[in-house]
């Protein structure tokens, strides 16, 4: 045999080889439908950052001015997303469509409320007051969601 005909079958079968084996595994991504999230899904993450930051956070009264900046960034997008329109409205059309923007602003309203209440109550030290409204808030996310979105 050559070597021009060993380094052929060598590379021959180092390819063979590569076929052969099981690729590195990627990484679990998202799926990606290469659409960037839209103005409300990124505000509603960042709602959803911030109470879980709380959630741990108001056990620790030490800890309240950061519970507070919290709170402050969390009512930043709250109110960001009452401004929003949301892919249920859009899709309706006529009085359905009016029924549900002031639905979901109502709810909204009512969400920000709670969180303001939180607020009030951290001012005055109470975490106690605070943990319970931090429930209140979180109930607000599932009727939110239940009524708003249709996943
Ligand atoms: C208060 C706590 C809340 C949290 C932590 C929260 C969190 C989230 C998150 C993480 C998403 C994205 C879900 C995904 O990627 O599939 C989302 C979507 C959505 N949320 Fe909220 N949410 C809250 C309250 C609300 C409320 C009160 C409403 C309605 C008044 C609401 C309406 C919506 C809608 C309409 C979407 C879908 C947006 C879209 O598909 O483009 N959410 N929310």
């Amino acid at each position: 045999m050559t070597a021009l005909r060993l380094t052929s079958l060598f590379a021959l079968s180092l390819l063979a080889l590569s076929f052969a084996l099981p690729s590195a595994p990627t990484a679990p991504a998202r799926v990606d439908d290469g659409e960037e999230d839209s103005p409300l899904l990124k505000d509603m993450e960042v709602i959803q950052d911030q109470l879980k930051f709380l959630r741990r956070n108001l056990k620790k009264p030490e800890e309240n001015p950061a519970s507070l900046a919290a709170l402050q960034e969390m009512q930043r997008a709250a109110v960001a997303c009452k401004g929003m329109s949301f892919p249920m409205a859009d899709r309706a059309e006529g009085e359905a469509k009016a029924e549900l923007q002031k639905g979901y602003k109502l709810e909204m309203i009512g969400c920000i409320e709670a969180m303001l209440q939180m607020e009030r109550a951290l001012l005055e030290g109470d975490n106690d007051k605070a943990r319970e409204l931090y429930k209140t808030v979180k109930a607000f996310e599932d009727s939110g969601h239940e009524k708003y979105t249709e996943e």
